[in-house]
């Protein structure tokens, strides 16, 4: 029996045959408004209930946002902060504010990938983190794709050294085909992709897990629905015969 680390997610554990094999360093992979953000801080917070420690390192969010988003699904993490059994890094601001003075963990300039992995390391030791996620690593290369995979590479190096499971949030356009980039999807353990199609005037959400090492899993694509206390799939349906043009790209058939 492999070790398993449970999402939480309702549908998801299930579909994952018990949950992520541990360790596995996973990319969530979609469009804009797809609920990447949201699933990623369902799967830290699950873990903060069952006394996990985890770390969320924010790219594209001030943390003051970050927490105020999660308390609106009832994720309040201020005292799992105050405890030390929880922390956000703030890549987000440089330092610049008042709010963000407060943060015991900041990144200045992200370019700078050493002063990046140094202050993540701290917030791994720190809590003993057993989860993590990167909101988003686009972010960290996006003006540089061709440093993707070596960004990529030593970020996961070092969370393998931790023996965090952590998920990547990776961001593509709408009409991308792919996950986010070659460098990307062959250097990690997992990849789940969520989608939003119009489907008859309506916009219809979509998860498909597409690789996970360590174990079997569901193949079949389900829809699922976001509402007050997150991300909820519906294992039951299977999602077919939507047009895939934000999957594949291409012109509709
Ligand atoms: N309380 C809520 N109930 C239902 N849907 C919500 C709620 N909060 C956010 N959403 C949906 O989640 C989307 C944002 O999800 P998010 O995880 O931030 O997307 P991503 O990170 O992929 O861009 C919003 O566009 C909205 O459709
Ligand atoms: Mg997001």
């Amino acid at each position: 029996m492999i070790d398993r680390v449970k999402t939480g997610i309702p549908g998801l554990d299930e579909m994952l045959n018990g949950g992520i094999p541990k360790r596995n360093i996973v990319l969530v992979s979609g469009g804009p408004g797809t609920g990447k953000t949201i699933f990623s801080q369902q799967y830290l917070y699950h873990g903060l209930t069952l006394e996990e420690p985890g770390i969320l390192i924010t790219l594209e969010e001030h943390p003051v946002q970050v927490r105020r988003n999660m308390a609106e699904f009832g994720w309040n993490v201020k005292d799992y902060e105050e405890k030390g059994l929880f922390a956000i890094v703030d890549a987000f601001t440089g330092g610049i504010g008042e709010s963000a003075k407060r943060e015991k963990y900041v990144v200045r300039s992200v370019d700078e990938i050493g002063e990046f992995l140094d202050t993540v390391k701290n917030a791994l030791r720190d809590t003993k983190a057993q989860r993590a996620v990167i909101d988003s690593v686009s972010t960290l290369y996006l003006t540089k794709p061709v440093t993707a995979r070596n960004i990529l590479m030593q970020l996961k190096r070092m969370l393998s050294g931790f023996g965090v499971t952590a998920i990547l949030v990776s961001q593509v356009s709408v009409t991308e085909r792919g996950f986010g980039g070659p460098g990307v999807e062959h250097c990690v353990d997992g990849i789940i992709r969520l989608d939003l199609d119009e489907v008859e005037g309506g916009l219809i959400r979509s998860i498909i897990i597409w690789k996970m090492r360590g174990t079997k899993h569901d193949m079949r694509r389900h829809p699922f629905e976001i509402n007050d206390k997150g991300i909820s799939i519906d294992t039951e349906k299977i999602v077919k015969s939507i047009s895939r043009l934000s999957v594949y790209g291409g012109v509709e058939q």
